[in-house]
C-alpha cells in the first residue's frame, strides 16, 4: 500500500478524459490513499458527482459557496488537508487559470491556498497543447513548481493524432507514488541528456546518428521514480517525456551544452546518455546547397564540445555518470573514457552486438568505476536504467559529506 495514509485532493476539469477519473480514484484508493474530489462546473458534463462520490466514498465538492459543505470542511481546511493536489484531466483553460493565479472557483482557490505540491495531468487537442499560449502557461506553471504529468501522444477523441492525451490512470498513479513516497534519491536534483544531436549542413540537411533516446528517457524515468527532481535535456526524438520530468528540447550539441551549463549549478547528479555528434560542419550554408553547382565535394568538420567532460571539469561534489558505446576493447576503452572525462561511473555497451543498443528496446551494459566492473546482462532499457539508478543511489549514500542542494 504505497499510498497508505496519503490524502489526495483530486481536481477534475472539463475534458473528455474526465470519464477516466472514476478508475483513477479506484486505483489511488487501492494503494491506500484517501481521495477527496473537487469537480469543476464543466467537468460535470463528462462525469457525475454521484459516480465520483461512490468510488471515493466522500462527498464531492463543486461549489466554493456551498454553505453545508463549507460547514463540514471549509475550503482552506481542505487545502491544508491535502498531501497532494492532483488535477486530472487539466484542460487548457484550467492551466491558464492556474498560471494566472485565479481564485474565482473552488479548485483555483484551493490551488492558491495549498502549500502541498500540485500535479496536473493535461488533456486537450494537440493544437491546443502546442499553442504558444498553452506553452507559455505550462512554462509558467513549471517555474512555479507545479509538476506536469504527460501528456501522452496518440489518437485523440477529436480524431486527430498528436500530443495532448491524458496519461492513463495507472501511469498517473505511478507518478503519484513517486511524488509521495520518498525514494533513495528524494531531495536530489538530477540532469540527464538524451537522444542524438543534429548538426546542420544547410537549412534542410544535417549530420546525426541512430540514437532513439530510449535509454536516456528510461534513465530519466528511473531517477524520477527513485524520487529525484529530473531535468531532461533532449535532442530530437519521438518519445513521450516520462511523467513528472522537466524537458528542455535542443537540436545541436552547442545548444545542448548551453542548456546543460545554464542549469548545472543546482544539480547533484549528471547523467550523460546523449549520443552527441562528435563533429559539426564548420559552416552551415544559409541556403539549401544545390547539387548542380558542384560545390559540395567535401564538408569541413569541427569538433563539438564534450558536454559530460565540461560538466565533470566543474563538478565539485557532483556525481557525474557517462555512457559509452564501443565496438572493440569495450572495458579498456570505457576505463580510458572514465579517466579522460573525469567521470565517477560509466555504463558501456558493445554496439557490435546488433541485439542491443540504439533503436531497440534492450541493452546490456557493464558499469565501470575506478574500483571495478559490474556486468548487467541483456534486459530492457528500463531495467538497465533501474540498475544504474540503484548503483548511483549507493554511490551517493557512500559519500557521507554529500551536499543535497535542495535540502540546504
Ligand atoms: N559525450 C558528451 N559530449 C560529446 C561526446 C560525448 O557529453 N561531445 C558524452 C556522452 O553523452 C557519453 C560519453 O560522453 O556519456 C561517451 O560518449 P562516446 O560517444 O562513447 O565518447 P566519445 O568522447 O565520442 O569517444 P570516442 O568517439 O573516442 O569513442
Amino acid at each position: 500500500m504505497p499510498l497508505a495514509g496519503k490524502r489526495i485532493l483530486l481536481g477534475v476539469t472539463g475534458g473528455i478524459a474526465a470519464y477516466k477519473t472514476p478508475a483513477l480514484v479506484r486505483l489511488l484508493r487501492a494503494e491506500g490513499a484517501d481521495v477527496a474530489v473537487v469537480l469543476s462546473r464543466s467537468a460535470a458534463q463528462f462525469v457525475t458527482a454521484t459516480t465520483l462520490q461512490a468510488v471515493s466514498n466522500r462527498p464531492v465538492r463543486t461549489d466554493l459557496f456551498d454553505a453545508a459543505a463549507e460547514a463540514a470542511m471549509g475550503h482552506i481546511e481542505l487545502a491544508r488537508w491535502a498531501d497532494l493536489v492532483l488535477i486530472a484531466p487539466a484542460t487548457a483553460h484550467c492551466l491558464m487559470r492556474l498560471a494566472q493565479g485565479a481564485a474565482d472557483d473552488l479548485l483555483s482557490t484551493l490551488c492558491l491556498a495549498t502549500t502541498s505540491p500540485i500535479a496536473v495531468a493535461p488533456a486537450m487537442n494537440n493544437r491546443m497543447w502546442l499553442h504558444p499560449a498553452t506553452v507559455r502557461n505550462v512554462a509558467r506553471l513549471r517555474a512555479d513548481g507545479v509538476i506536469v504529468l504527460g501528456p501522452a501522444s496518440g489518437e485523440q477523441a477529436c480524431g486527430e493524432v498528436g500530443p495532448g492525451r491524458m496519461l492513463e490512470p495507472d501511469e498517473i498513479v505511478r507518478a503519484v507514488d513517486g511524488l509521495l513516497t520518498p525514494g533513495p534519491l528524494t531531495g536530489i536534483k538530477a540532469m540527464v541528456t538524451a537522444g542524438p544531436t543534429r548538426e546542420p549542413l544547410d537549412p534542410v540537411r544535417y549530420i546525426s546518428n541512430h540514437s532513439s533516446g530510449k535509454q536516456g528517457y528510461a534513465m530519466a524515468a528511473a531517477l524520477a521514480a527513485a524520487g529525484a527532481q529530473v531535468t531532461l535535456v533532449s535532442g530530437p526524438v519521438s518519445l513521450t517525456p516520462p511523467a513528472g520530468v522537466d524537458v528542455v528540447s535542443v537540436t545541436t550539441a552547442c545548444e545542448m551544452l548551453d542548456a546543460v551549463m545554464a542549469r548545472i549549478a543546482e544539480q547533484t547528479l549528471f547523467v550523460g546518455v546523449a549520443a552527441v555528434a562528435d563533429y559539426r560542419p564548420a559552416r552551415a550554408a544559409p541556403q539549401k546547397m544545390k547539387k548542380r553547382s558542384g560545390a559540395v565535394r567535401a564538408v569541413e568538420l569541427v569538433e563539438n564540445p564534450d558536454i559530460v567532460a565540461a560538466v565533470a571539469a566543474t563538478k565539485g561534489k557532483r556525481l557525474v555518470v557517462g555512457f559509452a558505446a564501443e565496438t572493440e576493447d569495450t572495458i579498456a576503452n570505457a576505463r580510458d573514457k572514465l579517466v579522460r572525462k573525469g567521470l565517477d561511473l560509466i555504463a558501456v555497451n558493445d554496439v557490435s552486438d546488433r541485439t542491443i543498443g540504439f533503436e531497440g528496446e534492450h541493452n546490456a551494459v557493464t558499469l565501470v568505476t575506478e574500483d571495478g566492473c559490474e556486468h548487467i546482462a541483456r534486459t530492457s532499457k528500463h531495467e538497465i536504467a533501474r540498475a544504474i539508478t540503484d548503483r548511483i543511489a549507493s554511490m551517493l549514500a557512500a559519500r557521507g559529506d554529500f551536499e543535497i542542494p535542495s535540502a540546504r
